[in-house]
């Protein structure tokens, strides 16, 4: 990513509407199943600044995380995130079987992870039978923008992709959905207005401060969360998707 969308990144997660919908949907995938007050061994695989590992996965276990960037890792620090360390999501420097949980959120489709199927064998081979992948990516590349440019998008994903995807590296697919439905089409009619009124460029949707509509959107985004724990949504910006290693 750019360096300056890590500094933004660190600067909003705490309090972006986006971050905190998705925070509570990844939180209701997780309560659905572990039972409040266990605690797992989790992997935060691409962890960025530190805000999932602070706002959402510290409440379900001992938490480390990895990044490739030294910035993301200054980020983690000054959150007093300590249990982090340099190592890109296809050679993660740990043992077989160590982990309960593998996170990964918004991180497979980055340029700097050449090989997304080498990544999700890895975080199999790192997880405990009966581990669990919790996966977040963004969808549709024909969704792309000027916010991929920002994070250095190497592609944006179909949902039958993904589902191959965790087939093929082993995993039992419980849970694949699309999120951030509501709001497809003002952020679909943002994206494709960039590409007919802007001259192409890069410019990160963080820089937009949606004032005093941030806890609109939030609350919008966090309502998803029981119909993608149920059946699922049918199409929205980002894919989410557990899968089970047996
Ligand atoms: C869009 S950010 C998401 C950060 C965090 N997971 C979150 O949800 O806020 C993507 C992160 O993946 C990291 N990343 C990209 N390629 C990676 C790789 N090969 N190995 C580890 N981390 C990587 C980037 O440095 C960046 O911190």
């Amino acid at each position: 990513m750019d360096p300056r969308e890590y500094e933004l990144m660190f600067q909003v997660e705490d309090r972006h509407w986006w971050y905190r919908g998705m925070d509570a949907i990844m939180r209701t995938l997780l309560n659905q199943r572990y039972a409040s007050g266990t605690r797992l061994n989790i992997l935060d695989a691409g962890c960025g600044s530190g805000g999932g590992i602070s706002n959402l996965l510290v409440d379900y276990g001992s938490v480390t995380g990895v990044d490739i960037e030294p910035i993301a890792l200054a980020y983690c620090r000054k959150r007093s995130l300590s249990q982090v360390a340099r190592a890109s999501v296809i050679r993660l420097p740990f043992a077989n079987a160590q982990f309960d949980i593998v996170a990964s959120f918004d991180v497979l489709y980055e340029r700097a992870v050449p090989d997304d199927l080498s990544a999700l064998c890895e975080f199999m081979r790192v997880l405990a039978p009966g581990g669990r992948l919790f996966l977040r990516l963004p969808a549709y590349d024909w969704l792309r923008g000027q916010h991929d440019r920002t994070t250095h998008a190497r592609k944006r994903y179909a949902r039958k992709e993904v589902k191959r995807l965790l087939t093929q590296s082993g995993f039992i697919v419980e849970r694949l959905s699309f999120a951030n439905m509501f709001l497809f089409p003002i952020a679909a009619l943002k994206r494709l207005s960039e590409r007919l009124f802007l001259a192409p460029g890069a410019r990160s949707d963080l820089e937009f401060n949606a004032g005093p509509l941030n806890g609109i959107l939030r609350t919008v985004l966090t309502s998803e969360a029981p119909f993608i724990a149920g059946a699922g949504l049918p199409f929205g910006l980002s894919i989410v998707a557990v899968g089970r290693k047996i």
